[in-house]
């Protein structure tokens, strides 16, 4: 019996697990690959080009695997590569920003939206855009938080470490009439507790990977790609160290990590 093509999903390194963690809950029954780039990571602190150029490399690779579509989920290339990959790709390609800025439009109460994102991210604008795009004349802040991803990459989530590094990119938001938080990077959802107890209880965390799950189940239907397996073949490929990635993958999905390959993209 042939085996129905799987979701393609790709990220510079575990962060994007989180949304496939997400996709797991809302469609269990769908074969899933994903590929962490993390001999390259961080893509946060690349050029645009250079980050366009890697995730055309992902994408290949996971079109190459028989994926039915590809979720990009990076926030620093959702920014930069969507275009590329969809001139490059016969099959649809989802990014994250739309679902993060969906989310956070419908929870703030019409104070400012701070969007958290890697340097690349906030200098590509992309949050921004999405956001006066679908509000004109919301009122929004964009802050670079470089060391957040790689601080959650090496499992430093909690604690004095962590605590320092939050108010280091993120104080004063209260004082600047924040109300909404948007994390704008797959790797921050780990860092969730330490933001909620550093930013105060008036600000609300917003990540978008629920949103990503719901487009996804959209464009399936729309497209008659849904499959229902009983028994759907989930698998992981790495561009670097299979081990460490099986074990921080593991507390970014919320469940064991059964096996990851190298592969050199
Ligand atoms: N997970 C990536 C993102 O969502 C960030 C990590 C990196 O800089 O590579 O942007």
């Amino acid at each position: 019996m042939r085996t129905p093509a799987p979701i393609g999903v790709f990220d510079s390194g575990v962060g994007g697990l989180t949304v496939l963690r997400a996709i797991h809950a809302r469609l269990p029954q769908e074969g899933t690959v994903y590929v962490g780039d993390s001999a390259r990571m961080p893509y946060g602190a690349k050029g645009a080009d250079t980050v366009i150029r890697y995730a055309l490399a992902a994408g290949q690779f996971l079109a190459g695997q028989g994926a039915k579509v590809l979720v990009v989920a990076c926030s620093t290339a959702s920014s930069v590569a969507l275009p590329a990959l969809r001139d490059a790709l016969k099959i649809p390609v989802l990014g994250v920003i739309d679902a993060g800025v969906t989310r956070a439009l419908a929870v703030s109460r019409g104070g400012t939206i701070c969007i958290a994102a890697t340097e690349g991210t906030t200098r590509s604008g992309a949050y921004v855009r999405a956001l006066e795009h679908q509000r004109p004349g919301v009122k929004v802040v964009a802050r670079a938080c470089p060391l957040f991803a790689p601080l959650v990459e090496e499992g430093s989530v909690e604690g004095h470490l962590a605590d320092v590094v939050v108010k280091h990119h993120l104080g004063g938001l209260e004082a600047a009439g924040v109300d909404t938080l948007v994390l704008g990077c797959t790797h921050y959802p780990l860092l969730t507790q330490t933001l909620r107890s550093v930013l105060g209880g008036g600000i609300q965390i917003v990540d978008g990977a629920e949103g990503v799950a719901d487009e996804l189940v959209s464009i399936l239907d729309s497209r008659g790609l849904r499959a229902a397996t009983d028994a759907p073949r989930r698998s992981y490929f790495s561009t670097d160290a299979p081990e460490k990635f099986q074990v921080m993958g593991s507390r970014f999905l919320g469940a064991a990590v059964p096996q990851v390959d190298l592969v050199e993209l």
